[in-house]
């Protein structure tokens, strides 16, 4: 929150030692900065390097005093955790639920949660979200029929969770590559580091007993964890033409390398108010979303916690959960309802709103507005010589480094014709990663802001579940279609490879 901010660096020049570490002071607002610094655009961009860089409102929504008013009550709701309790504020939580509020899993909307070895939901450092899919079906087919695409943990009493989390097992397991971890000059990988020339990827299992389903064979499936991506900048994202995307999509399959996929159209007639119709999807690492307003974060707000709304009468539930749940006894002791009548309410499509339609819609004016920070040290040498490195590398061969936003977004037209930087094709590719789980072909993950997230959530782990413990490893874990890229990151010598590595923090 800017305002916030300012008051912060006012703070910092009386008590200037005081909050040195806050970083805010970089900052040289006289200065005339290149259009790559506003990696947003002029409209989208704001200049922080402090640890509130993710949480910022773009101009037009700082600058307006009824959007800021919306911006910040939809924060709020972000950051609550909501209860079930029907007396206070934020209730509906459950009955059966992910999280309580995004920020349990988006720290600091896009600071990411920590690489971790269990998975406790109430661990505000554990971002992952738990899928659970049948490793058989050429599509990774969810196991749907019993539990929600975003597995449920979680239960309000008296109802119980689909899987105890205490069941979950994250093992880290160590890889080496077709190199022996090492770079083409015998430095191994992450040099200096207490983990240096290893590599690490997760595997997931969940013991068959913590299952609520006993006809549910958990040896015929996989599960996999997927981490936060980031929710600053996706009201520019979102503002990409849907004809600009597929432009893309057929240059890339003109073009005779690392084709990427796009994600398929969905019809959101009756979901999206402004663009009603099909658009292809470019949201989360597999593009099952399409638009902001169908998005991952309009629906989360729903189905993470199970608050409904008056677009979203229904349960997040699964119909083997209601009928499980409907035949306990406990539930139907503690509702004093019978097994019939538990079904019906959880199964009902007309349940009473739980969240208000001002609220939903403040809650959207602070997703679609939360600004990107700006790029640092562009005009360093360095960042300079590691910038034309990530273009010979091949790097921007889907690290698109630039779009322009649509004429009229007509959701925040303040958000229409922005050059932006996000350093993503949102097309998706495969890198041949060694057990990715159900996330094998990734959407190109943008890279915009990224060099922030140390300041941000003080760590620097990265890819889709976080195997990567640094930018290096990051670039290391990168084969199949990106192979080639790699290997000319391999090759290069120590100080190129700084060189490029200065770059991604700086952008
Ligand atoms: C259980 C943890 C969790 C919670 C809670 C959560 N998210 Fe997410 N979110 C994720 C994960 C993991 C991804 C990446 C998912 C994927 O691609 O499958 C994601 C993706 C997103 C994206 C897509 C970003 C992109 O670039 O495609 C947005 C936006 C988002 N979340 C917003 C929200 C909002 C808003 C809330 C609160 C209503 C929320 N999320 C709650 C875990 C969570
Ligand atoms: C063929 C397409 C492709 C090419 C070429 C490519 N990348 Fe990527 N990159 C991806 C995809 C897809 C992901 C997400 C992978 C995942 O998380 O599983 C990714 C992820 C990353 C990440 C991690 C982002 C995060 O926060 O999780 C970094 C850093 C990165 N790429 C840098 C580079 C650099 C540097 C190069 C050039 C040396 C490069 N990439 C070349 C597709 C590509």
């Amino acid at each position: 929150m800017r305002r916030y901010h300012i008051f912060l660096t006012t703070l910092c020049v009386v008590f200037f030692t005081a909050c040195e570490k806050d970083n805010t002071e970089n900052i040289n607002v006289s200065k005339e900065y290149g259009e790559e610094y506003y990696a947003g655009g002029k409209a989208g961009t704001v200049f922080i390097t402090s640890s509130f860089a993710y949480k910022q409102p773009v101009p037009a929504i700082d600058e307006d005093a009824a959007l800021y008013k919306q911006f910040m009550r939809g924060e709020r709701i972000a950051d609550k955790s909501f209860v079930s309790d029907t007396s206070m504020g934020y209730s509906g939580l459950g009955p059966v639920y992910i999280r309580k509020s995004c920020i349990a899993c988006h720290p600091s909307y896009g600071g990411r949660g920590h690489r971790v070895d269990k998975y406790d939901s109430n661990d505000s450092r554990c971002s992952y979200l738990l899928m659970v899919y049948d490793p058989a079906s050429p599509t990774l087919a969810l196991a749907s029929k019993y539990f929600t695409g975003m597995t449920q943990t979680r239960a309000v009493a008296p109802f119980k969770a689909p899987i105890n989390e205490d069941g979950i097992h994250i093992e880290w397991r160590t890889h080496v590559d077709e190199h022996g971890n090492k770079y083409e000059d015998g430095t191994p990988y992450s040099s200096g580091m207490p983990y240096e020339g290893t590599l690490i990827y997760p595997l997931v299992t969940i013991d068959q007993s913590a299952v609520l389903f006993n006809d549910f064979d958990m040896s015929k499936y996989t599960a996999s964890i997927e981490a936060t991506i980031g929710i600053y900048g996706t009201g520019l994202l979102d503002a990409i033409s849907d004809e600009d995307l597929r432009d893309e999509y057929q240059r890339q399959q003109a073009r005779g390398y690392c084709p990427g996929i796009i994600g398929a159209d969905i019809d959101e007639t009756g979901l999206n108010p402004y663009y009603p119709g099909k658009h292809p999807g470019r949201f989360t690492y597999l593009c099952t979303r399409a638009t902001l307003d169908n998005g991952p974060g309009a629906n989360a707000i729903w189905n993470i916690t199970n608050v409904t709304r008056p677009d979203r009468s229904y349960h997040y539930i699964t119909d083997e959960y209601a009928q499980v749940s409907a035949k306990d006894p406990d539930v139907q002791a503690a509702l004093g309802k019978p097994e019939q009548e538990v079904y019906e309410y959880l199964m009902s499509k007309n349940l009473n709103s739980e969240m208000t339609t001002a609220d939903y819609d403040a809650f959207m004016v602070w997703h679609r507005g939360l600004a990107v920070p700006a790029a640092r040290d562009l005009d360093n040498p360095m960042v300079q010589q590691g910038k034309e490195l990530f273009y010979e590398a091949g790097c921007t061969a889907c690290h698109r480094p630039s779009w322009t936003t649509r004429a009229d977004y007509k959701p925040l037209p303040a958000l229409s014709n922005q050059k932006i930087y996000p350093y993503t094709d949102l097309l998706r590719h495969d890198l041949g990663l060694k057990e990715p789980g159900r996330v094998q072909v990734c959407r190109t993950t943008p890279l915009w802001g990224r060099g922030l997230t140390k300041i941000v959530s003080g760590h620097t782990d990265k890819m889709h579940d976080l195997r990567a413990r640094n930018f290096e490893e990051a670039i290391v874990w990168h084969g199949g279609e990106a192979l080639q890229a790699k290997e000319k990151f391999r090759a290069m010598p120590r100080e190129d490879r700084e060189a490029l590595i200065k770059f991604l923090e700086a952008i």
